[in-house]
C-alpha cells in the first residue's frame, strides 16, 4: 500500500517576489526523500498526462517525492508568461527550493516531454547543484531550428501558430477566470481553433493581432526570421555548463526528432563533461502527443513493442533516477547508452554510441532522362553515379503548395508520424527518385541528408526532401524530411538571394530514421519545392515572406540537375552486420 501526502498550491516564492503554484506529493516515510520536480505551462493540476507517462504513483511508490509546478504566467501560478524567458532561472530557483525542504535529502531530478523538457535543458544549463539528472523527452535545446523555425531556415508554420493559439486560449480563459478578461476575444480565438486548416492557410502569415494579443512573444518570433541573436539565449548556446547527467527520449516521428538526436550530441561533445558516459538516449517510433506515443498510425503500425508503456520507459526513468538520485551505482548496469527502436524489423536494439559507431555513409545518386516527375516517371536512386549530364524541371506554384501528409508535425489530435504519401506522387511538382526492389534487407540508420545542385528562375524558393520506404502493396512510408530555404543556403543569420538560373550546391537535413527496407522494398527520395502547412510556403519573391498576401506570391521553375558535373545524392547511413 503506498500512503502519501498531497499538498496542493505550494507558493513557491522566485526572488523578485512571484509565487509559482506547485502541488507536491510525498510519500509517507521518516526520512528525507530525492524529489522529481515536472515544471509546465499547461496546467500542473488540471494535465492529467503527467499522472500517465511514467506513471506518477510509479514514482512514489519507488520513493520519490513529486512536485508539479505551473510556469510562471501559467494557470495558478502569477506573472507573466513568455515562452521560455523566465524558466531558467524560476527553474533554478525552484530546484534550490524544493533541496531545502526538511522532507528532501538535497537530490532533485526533472522529467516529461515538449515544454516540459525545453525547462530541464534551461535548468541544467543554468548550473543549479542540487538538479542532480534529467530526462528530457520529445524536446529540444535550440529553439529556432526546433519548433519554431528549421535547420533549413524555413518557418514551422504548423507547429508555431497551433501551439501560438492554443497558448492564446489558455491565457485568455486564465484571464477571464480572473475577472478580466474579454468573453468575445475566447469565441473568436475558439472559432480560429474550430476552422484550424483555413486558418492556417490565411495570408498574410504574420498578421495574426489577436494571438498576439494574448502571445506577444509570437510577433518576436516573426520579427526574427534568422538566426541572430534573439535566438542566443537557447540553453544550446551554454551547452559548455552542462554535465547532468541526461536520459533524452526521442520518437522517429516528433517534430523535435533533429532536437533531440542534437542536443544529446552536443552535450556529448561539447558539454561541461565531452565523451560524456552518463547521457543516455533512447529512441522509439513514436510522434508528438499522446495518440503517437503509442506507435500505431493509420497507415503504419510498430505492434506491442511500439507502444511506449510496454517499451519499458517507465522503469528506465526509475533505474535512472536510482542511480543519480539515490546513488545506486548497479541500478544502470544493463542500460545501454543508446536503446533504438529499428523500424521494418519493428525490434528494439541496444547500441552504444548515437550515431552507431559502425555507420557507413552512402552515396545513393540521383538520375533521370529528365522526366522524374510523379511516380510514373523516369527518375532513379543508384549507389551508380551517373554518366550522363541531366536536369528534371517542375513548375512550383506557391499558390498550390504540396499539401504536408503526416510526418513530423505537432497535429497532435489528428494524423501526424509515418503517412503513405502516394497522393502527392501524382503530383507535376514532386520529383521521384526510386531503387529497384530490393533483393536483400538494407538497414539505414543515423543521419540523413540530400546534397542536391538545385537551380531556380527566382531569387528565393525552396527545396524539400522526403526519404521513403515503398512497400510491395505500393505504400509510399514517409521516413524522414528536410527543407532548405534558399536565402539561407550559406548561413541562418546571414540570408543571400540567389541568381536566377545559377546552379547551387545544396545540403538538406533530412533529420534521421532507423528502418530495415525489406526484401521487395525500394528506397525513394521525393523532392519539391513545398510541405505546407508543416513550413511556410516560400513565396519566391526573394520579399518579405510572413507579410506577403496570396496574390504576391509567384510560380518558379526549379530544378534539380545530375551527373558527373552536379552528383546530385541522398547521402545513406548504412548498417552491415550480416
Ligand atoms: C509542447 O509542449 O508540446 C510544445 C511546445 C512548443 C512547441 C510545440 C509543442
Amino acid at each position: 500500500m503506498i500512503r502519501y501526502t498531497l499538498d496542493i498550491d505550494v507558493p513557491i516564492p522566485m526572488s523578485d517576489g512571484t509565487k509559482l503554484m506547485t502541488n507536491i506529493w510525498r510519500p509517507e516515510t521518516e526520512h528525507p526523500v530525492p524529489v522529481l520536480l515536472v515544471r509546465s505551462p499547461y496546467g500542473a493540476k488540471d494535465n492529467s498526462e503527467f499522472y500517465g507517462r511514467p506513471n506518477a504513483l510509479m514514482f512514489l511508490e519507488a520513493g520519490y517525492a513529486l512536485a508539479f509546478q505551473d510556469c510562471r504566467g501559467t494557470s495558478r501560478s502569477e506573472g507573466d508568461f513568455i515562452h521560455q524567458g523566465h524558466e531558467a532561472k524560476d527553474g533554478a530557483e525552484t530546484v534550490e527550493w524544493l533541496a531545502q525542504q526538511s522532507w528532501c535529502n538535497d537530490t532533485v531530478g526533472m522529467y516529461s516531454g515538449s515544454y516540459q523538457g525545453m525547462v530541464q535543458w534551461q535548468a541544467a544549463s543554468a548550473g543549479v547543484p542540487s538538479l542532480k539528472a534529467i530526462a528530457p523527452m520529445v524536446t529540444s535545446m535550440d529553439f529556432y531550428q526546433a519548433p519554431w523555425y528549421s535547420p533549413g531556415g524555413a518557418f514551422s508554420l504548423e507547429c508555431t501558430l497551433s501551439w501560438s493559439l492554443a497558448m492564446a486560449i489558455a491565457q485568455c480563459t486564465r484571464q477571464l477566470s480572473s475577472g478580466n478578461g474579454d468573453a468575445s476575444d475566447l469565441r473568436s480565438l475558439s472559432e480560429l481553433m474550430a476552422d484550424k486548416d483555413k486558418w492556417l492557410t490565411s495570408t498574410p502569415v504574420a498578421e495574426q493581432p489577436l494571438i498576439i494579443k494574448y502571445v506577444p512573444w509570437l510577433a518576436e518570433v516573426f520579427a526574427h526570421p534568422c538566426r541572430d541573436e534573439f535566438w542566443q539565449t537557447a540553453p544550446i548556446e551554454k551547452v559548455s555548463n552542462v554535465s547532468t547527467p541526461a536520459l533524452s527520449i526521442a520518437g522517429w516521428y516528433d517534430l523535435f526528432l533533429g532536437e533531440s538526436l542534437a542536443a544529446y550530441q552536443a552535450v556529448q561533445r561539447n558539454g561541461a563533461a565531452p565523451g560524456d558516459a552518463n547521457q543516455h538516449l533512447v529512441i522509439g517510433p513514436w510522434s508528438h502527443g499522446p495518440l503517437g506515443l503509442n506507435g500505431i498510425f493509420p497507415d503504419r503500425q510498430f505492434g506491442v513493442a511500439g507502444i511506449q508503456n510496454s517499451s519499458e520507459l517507465a522503469s528506465l526513468h526509475i533505474a535512472f533516477f536510482d542511480r543519480w538520485l539515490k546513488g545506486n551505482p548497479r541500478a544502470l548496469e544493463d542500460v545501454a547508452p543508446v536503446r533504438i527502436f529499428v523500424m521494418g524489423i519493428d525490434e528494439w536494439r541496444n547500441e552504444q554510441a548515437w550515431p552507431l559507431l559502425d555507420t557507413r555513409y552512402v552515396d545513393y545518386h540521383l538520375d533521370s532522362e529528365g522526366g522524374a516527375r510523379t511516380s510514373e516517371g523516369n527518375g532513379v536512386l543508384s549507389i551508380c553515379p551517373p554518366t550522363n549530364e541531366a536536369a528534371d524541371r517542375y513548375l512550383y506554384d506557391p499558390r498550390r503548395p504540396v499539401p504536408t501528409l503526416g510526418g513530423h508535425i505537432l497535429n497532435v489530435t489528428g494524423f501526424n508520424g509515418p503517412a503513405d504519401q502516394t497522393p502527392v506522387e501524382h503530383r507535376d511538382d514532386v520529383l521521384i527518385y526510386s531503387s529497384p526492389p530490393l533483393e536483400r534487407i538494407l538497414e539505414v540508420t543515423g543521419p540523413v541528408s540530400a546534397d542536391l545542385y538545385a537551380s531556380s528562375d527566382a531569387s528565393d524558393t525552396d527545396f524539400t526532401a522526403k526519404l521513403v520506404d515503398v512497400f510491395p502493396d505500393g505504400r509510399a512510408i514517409l521516413l524522414c524530411e528536410g527543407i532548405q530555404r534558399m536565402r539561407y543556403r550559406h548561413s541562418l543569420n546571414q540570408p543571400e538571394l540567389m541568381s536566377r538560373g545559377e546552379i547551387y550546391q545544396i545540403h538538406i537535413d533530412m533529420t534521421a530514421t532507423s528502418n530495415v527496407f525489406l526484401p521487395g522494398h525500394r528506397i525513394r527520395v521525393e523532392i519539391s519545392s513545398s510541405n505546407f502547412p508543416r513550413y511556410d510556403r516560400n513565396s519566391n519573391t526573394g520579399g518579405d515572406i510572413f507579410h506577403e498576401h496570396l496574390v504576391d506570391m509567384i510560380p518558379a521553375v526549379n530544378q534539380i540537375h545530375h551527373g558527373p558535373k552536379n552528383p546530385s545524392r541522398l547521402v545513406l547511413p548504412i548498417i552491415d552486420r550480416t
